[in-house]
């Protein structure tokens, strides 16, 4: 009797619940009416009143452990409902990750970058705190001249050498000071100008300097290659047209316009019924520059363009108002997830 008593509390410390009908059908084998417990306490009373007491211990044992594997186990199986695997509904839907988009901006500046790239330009960075001479001096802007205004600067108060950077023309220079023809760059970057904010201008926005130095480099490979450039960023009936203008670092300097890509060249009020919308500013690069840098400007000429990502960006996606680009709404930036 002691011997089948110790294995069925073996047996019991054996037991490990996994699941309701397992920790009920333990509890029907052992503390039902009709259970081994109830079977052994009725065994006890024909046992030999001598060895009663002993056995009793045993028997007491074997009840108390079942009934606390029954109580562990019920506990255990209610915690592990709420977390666990037993309860998830396999129907629902799951919940979806929602995709990240690309700011209209890069996306432009990559689109920028990939067109020129196929025909062998790299990209260079500069700082966006620039000094006097790479900002202004060496692109040949006199001091106290007037074309200084062209651009609203912010100075730093403490030193008047150093601004934050009006144009990334900076970087022409920069590149031209370290590097030996041919040159071929895109400088992408931030840029600065103390103008109040308005649907058209921002204090901050970003450009695209384009520099192209070597041999024998002429105004009609200029032509082409922004030809080309306006094509490619817009479509194949897109025309360019060039203005005169002035630049201090470009002789000739020219604007370009191409064809206004909303209305076709008809009129309408994003070219102000002209037909024709300028993206750009460009020229032959200006012997003086080429010499500020130490390139011979005999032996080498170059051209350069500087466009405003912004203006691109609007002309593209039909936005009229720039200030949205940095104000970070969601429901604006989220129109450009598959870009
Ligand atoms: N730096 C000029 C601007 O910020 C843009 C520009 C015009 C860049 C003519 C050029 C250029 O390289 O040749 O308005």
């Amino acid at each position: 009797m002691e011997e089948k008593i110790k294995h069925l509390i073996e047996e019991v410390d054996a037991f490990r619940v996994e699941s309701k009908e397992q920790l009920e059908s333990f509890r029907l084998k052992f503390l039902s009416k009709k259970g081994i417990l109830a079977e052994v306490f009725s065994e006890m009373k024909s046992i030999e009143p001598a060895l009663r007491k002993d056995v009793g211990k045993w028997v007491n044992e074997l009840k108390n452990k079942a009934e606390e594997k029954l109580r562990i186990g019920a506990e255990e199986l209610e915690s592990s409902s709420d977390t666990g695997e037993a309860d998830i509904d396999f129907t629902l839907p799951g919940e979806p990750n929602e995709l990240g988009a690309r700011h209209p901006l890069s996306i432009v500046r990559r689109d920028i970058i990939d067109i020129f790239g196929r025909i062998g330009y790299t990209v260079a960075y500069g700082p966006e705190i620039e000094d006097d001479w790479h900002n202004f001096s060496a692109l040949n802007f006199p001091d106290n001249h007037p074309a200084r205004d062209m651009q609203d600067t912010f100075f730093i108060e403490k030193n008047p050498d150093i601004a934050l950077r009006t144009h990334t023309s900076s970087v022409q220079v920069r590149v031209m000071e370290t590097t030996k023809p041919p040159i071929r760059i895109l400088a992408p970057g931030l840029v600065y100008r103390n103008e109040a904010i308005s649907a058209r201008a921002h204090c901050f926005f970003h450009q695209i300097e384009g520099l192209y130095v070597d041999e024998g480099v002429s105004f009609a490979d200029l032509k082409q290659t922004l030809y080309y450039f306006a094509q490619q960023m817009f479509d194949e009936k897109t025309q360019v047209r060039f203005r005169p203008s002035y630049f201090p670092f470009t002789e000739p300097s020219a604007e370009m316009d191409i064809s206004c890509n909303i209305c076709g060249g008809k009129g309408c009020n994003v070219c102000k019924y002209s037909g024709w919308v300028e993206i750009l500013g460009c020229g032959m690069v200006h012997p003086n520059v080429l010499e500020n840098c130490k390139i011979d400007s005999k032996k080498y000429s170059g051209f350069a363009f500087g466009m405003g990502i912004e203006r691109i960006a609007m002309l593209r996606y039909q936005i009229n108002d720039l200030r949205i680009f940095s104000e970070n709404d969601v429901r604006f930036l989220k129109q450009f997830t598959s870009l």
